[in-house]
């Protein structure tokens, strides 16, 4: 899912060499991150209920109409079926893991997603922490109508919003939330917006996730901008997703990890 622009093989081979372990990191917030959070594995139930949704999604050859709000695929056009949308943009795998074993470890009362699809994330987060009150807003109508019915059994505490995420941003109002995935419209510019916008539904241990930040160069400056920036003093790289966290009682430090 990347741009070839970004070289992303060097990339790559740069984030695997300097991705660490536990050892040589002195936080313990971190510590505690790749000791325990990252260890943490699926519960049976949970994964047999992830491992019968993804069938599920993987043979779905319905079609329906989607509405391109953001940065889009690059591969696909606007009549998609279920399962190519499953293929290219749900977070499963590696990365799905590590939503469940953030919300799991750290329990949030409320999480907000920016760009639900097919509601695998919101699915994570629901099985990692059940009494999370999530929010989760997707602009295109067909793709959330599917997903609503697709989840009315398996979660409970999520609210589906269908809007765009200024519109959105502009309706809200001080509402805050301890775990906040930007998931959508993977543009730089408009990533460096929500992030500014989101400040005020934040609070010092919030925990931002954003995903793709290496899809496009405009994703990785953005990337790159906000974790140098001062308002966030823990930046992690997981390589397709980056971290930040305000956390003002700790030093400001980058980390990159290897998130398993
Ligand atoms: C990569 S998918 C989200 C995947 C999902 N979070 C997961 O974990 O499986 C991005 C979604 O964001 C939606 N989106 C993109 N830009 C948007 C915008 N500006 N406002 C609202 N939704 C948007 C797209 O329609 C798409 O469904």
């Amino acid at each position: 899912m990347f741009l070839c622009s970004v070289n992303i093989v060097f990339e790559y081979i740069k984030y695997k060499w300097n991705a660490k372990g536990r050892h040589g990191i002195h936080s313990p917030f971190v510590y505690d991150l790749v000791d325990k959070v990252f260890k943490i594995d699926f519960s049976i139930s949970d994964s047999n209920l992830l491992n019968q949704s993804f069938k599920s999604l993987e043979s779905n050859k319905q079609t329906i109409n989607v509405k391109d709000f953001g940065a889009g695929s690059h591969k696909l056009g606007s009549q998609r079926t279920i399962q190519q949308i499953f293929k290219i943009s749900s977070s499963k795998g590696h990365y799905g893991k590590i939503l469940y074993q953030l919300s799991h470890f750290f329990q949030p009362k409320n999480i907000l997603e920016f760009g639900t699809s097919l509601g695998i994330g919101t699915l994570h987060f629901h099985l990692g922490c059940p009494k999370s009150k999530i929010t989760t807003v997707e602009a295109c109508p067909e793709t959330l109508s599917f997903t609503r019915q697709f989840l009315k059994d398996k979660v409970s505490n999520v609210s589906f919003i269908e809007s765009t995420f200024n519109d959105f941003l502009s309706q809200q109002s001080t509402e805050k939330y301890d775990l906040i995935f930007v998931d959508g419209h993977h543009d730089g510019k408009a990533t460096i917006d929500y992030m500014q916008q989101l400040e005020i539904h934040s609070h010092n241990d919030t925990i931002f996730i954003l995903d793709d930040i290496r899809w496009s160069d405009g994703m990785y400056e953005a990337w790159n901008e906000l974790r140098n920036s001062d308002k966030y003093n823990v930046s992690i790289d997981l390589f397709r997703m980056g971290i930040l966290i305000p956390r003002k009682q700790q030093e400001k430090e980058h980390f990159v990890l290897r998130g398993k």
